[in-house]
């Protein structure tokens, strides 16, 4: 005895379980794929005890060895506004959320 309609429903089910999965996952991050995402990047915050001079004297915070999770929040709140220095705004505005993953996971993976 087979049920075609209890197929159909969990087929639609699972259908709509990996759709809202795909949503909720955050790409994972490359390490080595940021590789080539890190020049921009390096040019601030690679210079230990660094200060921007624009817009203001401003130190520029140590990004390796933070937690991955933390950078990634940091950049998404540059990009959508809730955090307002304006160089980070302008950078993370031009990051896709896979970039964001892969510098992320490369300088959480880094200790200094
Ligand atoms: C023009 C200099 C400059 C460049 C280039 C730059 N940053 Fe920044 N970044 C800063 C400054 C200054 C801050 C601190 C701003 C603030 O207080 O909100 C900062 C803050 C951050 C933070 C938050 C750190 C924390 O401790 O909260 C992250 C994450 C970050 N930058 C990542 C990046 C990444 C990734 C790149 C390359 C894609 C990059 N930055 C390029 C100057 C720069």
């Amino acid at each position: 005895m087979s049920h075609p309609r209890v197929i159909a429903i969990v087929a639609a089910l699972s259908a709509v379980c990996a759709a809202a999965n795909a949503l909720a996952r955050q790409p994972a991050g490359e390490a080595q794929a940021a590789k080539n995402k890190i020049a921009v990047c390096e040019g601030c915050h690679g210079i230990a005890g660094y200060r921007t001079a624009f817009p203001v004297v401003y130190h520029v915070p140590k990004l390796g060895g933070q937690q991955a999770a933390y950078l990634v929040k940091a950049l998404e709140a540059y990009k959508s506004g809730e955090r307002k220095h304006p160089s980070m705004r302008g950078i993370a505005a031009s990051l896709t959320e896979q970039d964001m993953a892969d510098l992320a996971a490369y300088y959480s993976g880094k200790t200094k």
